[in-house]
């Protein structure tokens, strides 16, 4: 059986007071109900990384990164390295997300950079794909999602595949209160498991986490990720609150 994430993307959101009373609030609700079928990850900002790490030590929710730079070090002004996260306890972290591709030119290429050297450095990534409403308008949804996965994936081998996290999250879904139905986002789960399956080969398809996200909250998580093929849900909006505790629990 495969582990079910749950994985809160906080994005440009709350100070590092702020963040230090919701991840109590978590730890102190979650920490001592969940299992091993379920993983919980927060993506707090930067700046409250060091905080979080503390504060969750002991755990069994983990700390994921928004971002990294997939360079070790050097002149990258602004940017953060991935040992600069795993020293801060980071084991996750969120790539490609679709705010920035379009607002950061976070090109194909640039994914594929990033999850090799996020794997190199055994942190998981987390694979944001997912079309526009005009792709989808268009019927190439799938098309442009195949590209994405293929892209991401190349070089990596097999074995690494394995422990990638994919979330599927549809642009035209995210902070709009528009989810997918459940329908849509099983229908996409399982062709990106398809897509794996034909650059590796079955059983490693069904070995990865495929999450659905773009608007879940409590009113549509439980269904969404009651779908065979999807394995959890990366959630925005929901997790900067204690909605997102509400939706851990329906898992529990
Ligand atoms: P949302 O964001 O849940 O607020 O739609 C999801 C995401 O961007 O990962």
């Amino acid at each position: 059986m495969r582990k079910k994430y749950i994985i809160g993307n906080w994005k440009m959101n709350k100070t590092n007071s702020e963040a230090k009373e919701l991840i109590a609030l978590f730890k102190e609700e979650l920490s001592g109900s969940l299992n091993e079928n379920i993983q919980v990850v927060v993506c707090p900002p930067y700046t409250s990384l060091d905080m979080a790490n503390s504060l969750l030590d002991n755990t069994n929710i983990k700390l994921g990164a928004q971002n990294v730079h997939y360079a070790p070090n050097g002149a990258y002004t602004g940017e953060i390295s991935i040992s600069m996260l795993k020293d801060l306890g980071v084991e996750f972290c969120i790539v490609g997300h679709s705010e920035r591709r379009a607002m950061f030119v976070e090109t194909d290429k640039l994914v594929n950079l990033k999850v090799q050297e996020i794997l190199k450095n055994k942190l998981k990534p987390v694979i944001c794909v997912g079309e526009t409403l005009e792709e989808r308008e268009y019927g190439k949804y799938k098309e442009v999602v195949k590209t994405q996965i293929e892209q991401a994936l190349k070089n990596i081998d097999s074995l690494c595949a394995q422990s990638c996290v994919i979330a599927y999250e549809p642009v035209w879904a995210i902070g709009t209160g528009k989810n997918a139905t459940v329908e849509q986002a099983q229908e996409m789960c399982e062709f990106i498991r398809y897509v794996i399956s034909q650059i590796y080969e079955i059983q490693v398809s069904q070995k990865v986490s495929i999450l659905y996200g773009g608007s879940v909250n409590i009113n549509n998580s439980k269904d969404i990720m009651s779908a065979p093929d999807i394995d959890g849900a990366l959630i925005g909006g929901a997790s900067l609150k204690s909605e997102f505790i509400d939706i851990v629990k329906t898992q529990i």
